[in-house]
């Protein structure tokens, strides 16, 4: 019921490019699945976004141009040129909605089929179907019969049947003008993975799927938050707000330049005022010229847009509050000094490790996860997958060059 595009069929879609196109910049990683459950990364390349505002494809050819330089990048770093690719989707106007759906099961036998469990969520498919948007995922997290509880109807007698789902849906224009860019580059679309279901891959176990974890992912110009519980992404919703609004808010009320606000939120920046000294002094480069400040003021400044998130966060989350025990924090934003510290105290939940996510003996960093990550769930849902290669396919690629 994902949105994958072809079916895969052939030895050369082992090696696929992940592609994560942020509000900042355009992340690509080639990787080769080398196996059921394994890969290996081959190439990484990166491109400052442009062509994109607020998560909107304002400039396509700008935006095209973006992604072929991280893409020739990170092809340079594989020394290979890959058709294949899975890309996540900007994320203007994405929506998180949980819906309901009911079949009557009219079959003599009464035994459910996999074509019932498909019916019904084709119905709920279409329930949930808003004006000019499209379905990215429609995620089945359970399902009753006849009102009782069950993980998998099919081959069970009943006649009443029920399912709860999450679907995501994102701008009908914006994922249309997303398969023409990949077409413009010669490559082939395999699938959109949404930001949140690509890193649940990477900075979450199964175990923390299950038990209840929250994602925070801090972006440029978004926060993103993707809620799992029973193993299943359950729930999110997405802020315009990022590290990218914090910066301006610096710039705004320290009257510096845009690179000059980015460079003291790095450097100087924390979310929690008790870690700032009251005394300590800094140097800043105003439009008026050089200036000390105190450092305590520049992080009153962050903390308040912080302050303000959060409560955003908080409140939207509503009664599922307790259902989150764990929360990642990740993205640019979230290395933001003091934040883990801030959420932490101000939520009392258990701040997850990055370094214990499942694959973080491979990737260096976070730059890649959102890529990889989109690898990763499109194999798990079988829209690439591991082709053992049959002997004339080992004599092609002996006799290539
Ligand atoms: N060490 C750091 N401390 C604070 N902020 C940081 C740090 N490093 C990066 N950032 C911020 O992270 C933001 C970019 O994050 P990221 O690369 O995750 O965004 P993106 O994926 O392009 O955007 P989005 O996911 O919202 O579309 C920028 O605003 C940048 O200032
Ligand atoms: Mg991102």
């Amino acid at each position: 019921m994902d949105n994958w595009l072809t079916p895969n069929t052939r030895h050369d879609e082992n090696i696929v490019m992940g592609i994560d196109i942020g509000s900042t910049k355009v992340s690509v990683m080639i990787c080769e699945l080398t196996g059921t459950d394994e890969f290996e990364i081959l190439g990484i390349g990166t491109s400052v976004t442009s062509g994109l505002s607020k998560g909107q494809i304002m400039a396509l050819p700008e935006l095209v141009k973006t992604i072929e330089r991280a893409i020739k990048r990170a092809q340079l770093s594989a020394g290979i040129n890959p058709v294949y690719c899975v890309i996540n989707c900007p994320q203007h106007g994405v929506t998180y909605q949980r819906e309901r759906g009911e079949a009557t099961i009219q079959a003599d036998s009464r035994v459910i089929k996999e074509k019932d469990i498909q019916g019904l969520l084709k119905k709920t498919k279409e329930a949930a179907a808003l004006p000019n948007k499209t379905v990215l995922h429609l995620l089945a997290s359970s399902y009753s019969l006849d009102g009782t509880p069950v993980i998998n109807p099919v081959g069970r007698i009943g006649s009443f049947l029920e399912s709860e789902a999450l679907i995501v849906q994102g701008e009908t224009q914006t994922v249309k003008q997303l398969i023409a860019c990949i077409k413009t580059l010669d490559c082939q679309l395999k699938g959109i993975v949404i930001d949140g279901l690509a890193l649940g891959e990477i900075v979450l176990t199964q175990q923390n799927r299950e038990k209840g974890a929250l994602i925070i992912d801090i972006g440029g110009q978004f926060t993103k938050l993707n809620g799992f519980y029973d193993g299943h992404l359950q729930w999110g919703h997405v802020f315009p707000i990022g590290g990218a609004t914090i910066t301006k808010d610096i710039a705004q009320c320290l009257k510096v330049t845009i690179p000059e606000a980015e460079r003291l939120k790095i450097i100087y920046g924390d979310a929690c005022l008790a870690n700032c000294s009251p005394t300590e002094t800094i140097q800043i480069v105003t439009h008026q010229g050089k200036q000390t400040i105190k450092r305590r003021y520049l992080c009153q400044i962050i903390e308040a847009r912080i302050d303000e998130l959060l409560k955003l966060i908080r409140k939207e989350i509503g009664d599922m509050f307790p259902t989150f025990t764990d929360v990642q924090i990740t993205g640019g934003g979230g290395l933001l000094n003091g934040l883990k510290q801030v959420i932490s105290q101000r939520w009392d939940k258990q701040i997850l490790d990055r370094k214990n996510g499942p694959y973080q003996h491979k990737v260096n960093g976070i730059t890649y996860d959102t890529a990889l990550g989109a690898i990763l769930y499109a194999r798990k849902k079988e829209a690439i997958g591991y082709f053992k290669p049959n002997k004339s396919q080992i004599i092609q690629q002996f006799f290539k060059f």
